[in-house]
């Protein structure tokens, strides 16, 4: 999804911007481009391709100017081209653009500019918006005042009261050389406060190296940056103070640390996030309890629903979650995909609780399908890796797995820390609810503290996980089988493999096969079969054998001692309580989607199409 930088300062901002972009690859992109003021004029410098080809255009060394902005386009409207990337400017290059989000009623806009002359360059929705800044300063209310800063504030406000969607954007002009005003509705941007300079960016990572402090920028909020202050607007622009954050990430925590890619350094950073997921929330023998929220035991008997509402992985972390709560709360749960939710108008009200999980805390859907909770009256709760990101900034409660930055596309760790985290919060509303026998909880919290450990056990010995990717990389598709908990698990294994190594993949729960999925099983095909529940193993080994019949061949990772073994590889895990054996069994699918994407000689860490945070619809 596209990335934003911004610098303002002492030093040229050339090479600070290009710097923030590479930080913000992972989240997908297709061009890039910067502009930066140069004695009184705006030089952009874009093209389509990778960050690193603005080294090679034209005049690019010869930039000298210490203001600038910066983004990485992921298309929307219009293919990747030069004409189509960021910074765009107004006809008059007197104000110059970069923008998140997407302007739904841009061509209305287009419209209505092309009939007072303006004409347009790009195919893209965002070409409007300095256009449309431009004509509100000479024609405005504001055209009027003597100031400049305040007329493009101003401008900046008119225009992007016509604006329908989603934006983060930051706007330069050599008419006000010394700022950039940015503005933000339904996408993330923050403020890095340094000394005598200041930086702008769309995620943390992008700029965490120069800064730990932060302002995280509201909807609708508008900031006017300058090299030594940064005031804050409300959205009729009246100032205000806001709060500088702390953020206590390690900027070498974004680095690859040594390892190739960062999805492996993520899957081998999980022992550490879970450990940080669990943190202080509990030790055995005491009740579980956490900083962030406390809910009492009148408001949680009075809940009869609860929604886990998220995308992609996330979604199926909120699978385990959905399973882990109904064992030990007894409230029914029912998991929803944050695009479905939104639209579905489902049944909630005051007794439901709504759970929102998103690594990011910017994902356009599930924020819209959180804001759509509230509506109805429902308490929400966010589930988040990014401290003040935008769906925790909407909830009643937010909690946070504290997994460290997540770069890969392909999330790993996010998904461990997330299971984690419920199982957590399951288990401090199983306490409360007193509905649970309490040697169950206790027994529970056991496993959960074990988790790292044996996390650390699978990653001690990849070999044969390695061994069978490289048998099976030249595959075209794959099945995933499970039943309960390993079902959800076949779901996000499958999920990985398609992402990253672009094989066609399928999960179905095991005892569904014979309704209509065997038909695709013939000779060679590979079944990874997950197997860690006791109660099903038989059952799933009759499901497994189905398909070994058919000439299938299988992979099986299991907890278990299976009866028989005419299967071709068998991965063993350690054993754990059935509630939260994803979280082990989760790792070889994981190393099992990167191996194979090596072998295809794949970009591990941007796949393709993909974008680390999908902040539009
Ligand atoms: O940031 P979020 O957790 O809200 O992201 C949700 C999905 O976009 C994300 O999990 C996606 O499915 C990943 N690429 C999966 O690896």
């Amino acid at each position: 999804m596209c990335g934003i930088v911004g610098y303002i300062g002492t030093k040229k901002a050339t090479p600070i911007l290009v710097d923030g972009l590479l930080c913000l690859e992972y989240r997908g992109y297709d061009s890039a481009g910067i502009a930066t003021l140069e004695k009184n004029e705006i030089k952009v410098m874009k093209d389509k391709g990778r960050v690193n080809n603005l080294y090679n255009l034209d005049g690019i060394n010869t930039l000298e100017g210490t203001v600038g902005i910066a983004h990485t386009r992921w298309a929307t409207h219009g293919k990747p081209s030069k004409e189509n990337s960021h910074p765009h400017t107004d006809n008059s290059n007197t104000f110059a653009v970069v923008h998140n989000g997407i302007i739904e009623n841009y061509l209305d806009l287009r419209t209505f500019l092309s009939s007072k002359g303006y004409t347009f360059f790009s195919q893209t929705d965002t070409e409007v918006i300095p256009n449309l800044i431009h004509y509100y300063f000479y024609n405005g209310s504001v055209s009027v005042l003597n100031d400049n800063k305040e007329k493009l504030l101003g401008a900046v406000k008119l225009a992007i009261q016509d604006l329908k969607g989603s934006y983060a954007i930051e706007v330069i002009s050599p008419l006000c050389p010394n700022e950039i005003i940015v503005v933000r509705k339904d996408s993330p941007l923050v403020i890095g406060k340094g000394e005598n300079e200041n930086y702008i960016a769309s995620d943390i990572p992008a700029i965490l190296k120069y800064t730990k402090n932060f302002y995280l920028l509201d909807d609708n909020e508008f900031a006017v940056v300058s090299t030594n202050t940064i005031s804050f607007f409300d959205n009729t622009l009246e100032e205000h103070n806001k709060t500088i954050k702390n953020i206590d990430w390690d900027a070498n925590a974004a680095g690859k640390e040594g390892f190739d890619d960062y999805m492996l350094k993520e899957i081998f950073e999980q022992p550490t996030a879970i450990r940080e997921t669990i943190g202080s929330r509990f030790s055995l023998g005491e009740k579980c309890s956490f900083d962030d929220i406390e809910i009492s035991k009148e408001y949680l008997n009075n809940v009869n629903k609860i929604y886990i509402v998220a995308c992609g992985t996330a979604m199926h972390a909120g699978l385990t979650g959905k399973t882990i709560l109904e064992n030990l709360c007894q409230i029914p749960t029912v998991v929803d995909i944050a695009s479905e939710f939104r639209y579905r108008n489902p049944l909630i009200d005051e007794q439901t609780l709504c759970i929102y999980i998103s690594q990011s805390g910017e994902t356009a859907d599930t924020i819209a399908a959180l804001k759509l909770a509230k509506q109805k009256g429902a308490k929400t709760l966010a589930i988040s890796n990014v401290i003040g990101s935008s769906i925790t900034r909407e909830a009643d409660y937010s909690i946070y797995t504290h997994a460290g930055p997540e770069i890969a596309v392909a999330s790993t760790k996010a998904y461990s820390s997330q299971v984690v985290l419920i199982a957590i919060l399951a288990v401090y509303f199983a306490e409360i609810l007193e509905r649970c026998d309490k040697k169950i909880i206790e027994r529970l919290k056991e496993d959960i503290i074990d988790l790292p450990s044996k996390v650390e056990k699978i990653l001690d010995d990849t070999e044969i996980i390695k061994e069978f990717a490289k048998k099976v990389y030249t595959e075209k598709d794959m099945f995933f089988l499970g039943r309960g908990t390993d079902y959800n698990v076949a779901l996000e294994g499958s999920l990985k493999l398609k992402e990253i190594s672009y094989i066609h993949s399928e999960a179905y729960a095991a005892g569904e096969l014979k309704h209509g999925p065997i038909a695709l099983i013939e000779n060679d095909v590979t079944v990874i079969g997950i197997i860690t529940d006791s109660n099903l193993v038989e059952k799933s080994i009759s499901n497994i054998q189905e398909v070994v019949t058919r000439g299938a061949k299988t992979l099986i990772i299991t907890n278990q001692i299976l009866p028989n073994s005419n299967f071709d590889f068998i991965i063993n895990i350690p054993k754990t309580n059935f509630l939260i054996s994803p979280i082990l069994s989760v790792i070889p699918m994981q190393l099992i989607a990167y191996y194979i994407a090596k072998f295809k000689g794949l970009d591990v860490d941007k796949p393709r199409n993909l974008a680390k945070s999908v902040t539009v619809e």
